[in-house]
């Protein structure tokens, strides 16, 4: 019962409790009762993480595209793919994702467990068969060996195989950061024009109202009117892969879509229409390009565009008119206040 209790508590930690609007320290993750985290499954999951043999043609791993090197992305604009194909979005970092309750750019995934074969089923990313994928790892002796000290026997399935990598996923957290320890209470973790930036994000730019709670980020969804990539309309392989996108997800006029809907792609409700969701903060100035098609390469870009009041129509933001001095101060703020303990990346061997 205590252990049943801790781990509701886990389930139900910070972020959860958050209100609108203020940050907090980053705490327990939060961990679903049906998936605990253990050593052995995290180690697992991370072997897979970073397994060739996850794609079709075994070129690409998780890695690839969530690269630690590239803040867990991949550096990109829009992100790699699978050999011939293009990808029509940025890869998203995967740090913080544990608090994430609705994953993608479009919150189409509802949990990790979900998301994970989400990319090996893709046509323009691993573009692998799961069928075939079973009788690949469970051809592996030392990974049955793993599997069976994880889960009790032997038996290799794609639900198992996204246990461990969600495992692993929720390892990626940004801790003890200049910001969470001075939201524990000391002054002097942000320098002061971090600070000053601190109080511009919480105060008049606004920041703070769709980007709070531990992960700065309020899992929901914003159409801002970010411009469209231009690459979108130059390369014919990203109109493919957008047309195939749309056609699974249930819309009509997929041969006549010339831009990213969003999370209308999901809902179909038109107040959703190019709609994404609000991204983490944490580790931000690693995860450049920004924005869910990379179109802004820098902070100062980015800065830029909240200053204006957003994209052109959108109706959720107002210019700001931040001075020089207060975007030079938001920019500290996110670069040095946001930055975490390195995570450690120790590469697994791959059996
Ligand atoms: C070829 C590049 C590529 C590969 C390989 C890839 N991803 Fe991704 N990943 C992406 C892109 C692009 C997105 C955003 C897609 C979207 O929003 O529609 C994404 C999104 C995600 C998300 C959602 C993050 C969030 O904040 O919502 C998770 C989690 C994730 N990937 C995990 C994985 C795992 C696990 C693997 C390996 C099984 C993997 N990815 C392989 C490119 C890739
Ligand atoms: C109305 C909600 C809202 C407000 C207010 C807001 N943001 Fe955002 N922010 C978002 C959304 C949604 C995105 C993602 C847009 C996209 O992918 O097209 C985003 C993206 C970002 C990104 C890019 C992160 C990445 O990894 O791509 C940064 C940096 C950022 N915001 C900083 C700020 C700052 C600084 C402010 C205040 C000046 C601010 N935001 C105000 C909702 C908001």
């Amino acid at each position: 019962m205590r252990k049943l209790l801790s781990v509701i508590v886990m389930a139900v930690g910070l972020p959860v409790c958050a209100l609108a609007g203020q940050l907090v320290p980053v705490g327990d993750i939060p961990v679903p009762a049906d998936n605990p985290q253990t050593p052995e499954k995290i180690e697992l999951g991370k072997k897979l993480f970073f397994d060739r043999r996850l794609s079709g043609d075994g070129t690409t791993n998780c890695g690839t595209c969530h690269d630690p090197e590239q803040g867990l992305g991949d550096g990109l604009e829009i992100s790699l793919n699978y050999p011939t194909t293009r990808n029509w979005r940025n890869s998203p970092t995967l740090i913080g994702v544990a608090f994430q309750k609705q994953l993608f750019h479009d919150g189409r995934a509802a949990s990790l467990e979900e998301q994970a074969l989400f990319p090996m089923m893709s046509a323009f990313e691993m573009n692998q068969n799961l069928d075939y994928l079973e009788e690949e790892i469970r051809s592996v002796p030392e990974y049955v060996a793993e599997f069976t000290a994880v889960f009790g026997d032997g038996d290799v399935t794609r639900q198992r195989i996204a246990m461990a990598i969600a495992a692993f996923e929720r390892t990626l957290v940004s801790r003890n950061s200049p910001l969470d320890r001075f939201l524990q209470g000391d002054e002097q973790a942000l320098t002061p024009e971090a600070r000053q930036g601190y109080a511009v994000f919480t105060g008049k730019g606004g920041c703070a109202t769709c980007h709070y709670g531990a992960n700065l980020a309020d899992d929901r969804f914003h159409a801002l009117q970010v411009r469209e990539n231009p690459e979108h309309l130059k390369d014919p392989r990203i109109a493919a892969t957008r047309r195939f996108v749309a056609k699974v997800s249930g819309f009509a006029d997929y041969r006549n879509l010339a831009e990213d809907p969003g999370r209308y792609l999901v809902t179909k409700d038109r107040k959703d229409w190019k709609a994404f969701r609000t991204p983490t903060l944490r580790e931000v100035a690693a995860t450049a390009p920004y924005m869910h098609n990379g179109v802004y390469a820098t902070l100062d870009e980015v800065i830029d565009f909240f200053n204006a009041g957003g994209g052109a129509g959108n109706g959720e933001l107002k210019p700001l008119q931040l001075t020089e001095a207060e975007k030079r101060q938001l920019r500290v703020f996110l670069e040095e206040g946001l930055a975490g303990e390195p995570i450690d990346f120790s590469y697994p061997k791959i059996p």
